[in-house]
């Protein structure tokens, strides 16, 4: 069964403007039209969408944080992802039409069984959720956004791990026919394939989630079609997109940005206003479409769900 849950610290629906919801504007005037979003009328509407939820449990409450969503334009618009290109406003240009046909995920290491599977095989095997997520960049830029997947611990469980793994590391396809900058070799933006971790514990965390749309639609190319990871209270480069490869391991993965610049960019990469780049402050954040600053949330707002996974550790030493 395919259906959406929702947790009590997910931020509510209310904070929703109209076009912004993630219902398609001929869906949202037929649920506006009954005055009330009824679970059966929008489980009625989102089966047009592309991600086709079925029998979607979806239920409208009052929105205790005031947040706002950032529209499907604005987080579709302002990417980072270097095998495309560095230039984040044509990043969705030069993704335009790439070819996510017969994807396949190895899934390796330490696990009882490795696994090869297509993405749509895959994500037959879990429940979907809708989590609306705030999303925190290292650059000093955020947006909220309500994104659609299943959950990393319950891709872990059916990966069944060994006792013996610790981490989960994850790679993006290297591909030089799908993304240019892999093409550039010697003066490609960055080394690829671009890789990521977690430490066991955070990956198996609830918010952890493996995400395959955002606003009901299929996730778009430039948000790393067809599935990426999402760790809300991390950094945003922690949540590496178009995903290949998982592996488990009992080594800490040495990921991406780590490899570039290890004096600016660490493992672990918790959201934390208190530490700051060591070029620029993190205390504050632009919503994506604001053009004032807003400050930024200690694990971007997750402190009670994450904080923790690390008791007892130097966030300064382990940023
Ligand atoms: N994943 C890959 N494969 N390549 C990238 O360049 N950029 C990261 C992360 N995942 C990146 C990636 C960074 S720096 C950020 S902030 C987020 O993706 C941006 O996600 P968005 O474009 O969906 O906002």
């Amino acid at each position: 069964m395919k259906y959406l849950k929702k947790q009590p610290w997910e931020i509510d629906e209310n904070q929703v403007t109209p076009e912004n919801l993630f219902l398609n504007r001929r869906n949202f005037l037929k649920l506006g039209a009954a005055g009330l979003l009824s679970s059966a009328s929008v489980i009625e509407a989102l089966a047009n969408t592309d991600l086709n939820f079925n029998d979607l449990k979806f239920i409208k409450d009052n929105n205790p944080n005031n947040l706002k969503l950032n529209t499907f334009e604005q987080i579709t618009s302002h990417n980072n992802f270097y095998e495309f290109t560095t230039n984040q406003a044509k990043v969705k240009d030069v993704a335009k039409g790439m070819n996510t046909k017969n994807w396949m995920i190895e899934i390796d290491g330490l696990v009882e069984k490795p696994i090869f599977i297509s993405f749509d095989d895959l994500v037959k095997k879990f429940d979907i959720y809708e989590r609306i997520y705030r999303f925190r960049c290292v650059e000093g830029w955020s947006m909220v956004v309500p994104w659609n997947g299943f959950l990393l611990k319950d891709l872990i469980k059916y990966c069944k791990p060994l006792s013996s793994a610790k981490y989960v590391e994850f790679e993006t396809l290297f591909d030089e026919d799908i993304f240019p900058d892999q093409k550039s070799r010697f003066l490609a933006a960055i080394k690829y394939p671009y890789v990521e971790g977690l430490r066991m514990d955070e990956a198996m965390n609830d918010l952890s989630m493996m995400a395959i749309g955002l606003y009901g639609k299929n996730m778009p190319p430039q948000n790393g079609a067809p599935i990426r990871l999402i760790v809300p209270w991390k950094y945003g480069f922690k949540s590496i997109k178009s995903i290949s490869k998982i592996t488990f391991t009992d080594k800490q993965p040495l990921n991406t940005w780590q490899e570039q610049n290890p004096r600016e960019y660490g493992f672990y990469a918790n959201v934390n206003p208190e530490v700051d780049h060591p070029r620029w402050s993190q205390a504050k954040e632009r919503v994506l479409g604001s053009f004032l600053k807003q400050k930024t949330l200690m694990f971007n707002g997750y402190e009670n769900e994450v904080a923790h996974l690390y008791k007892g550790m130097d966030l300064r030493k382990y940023f």
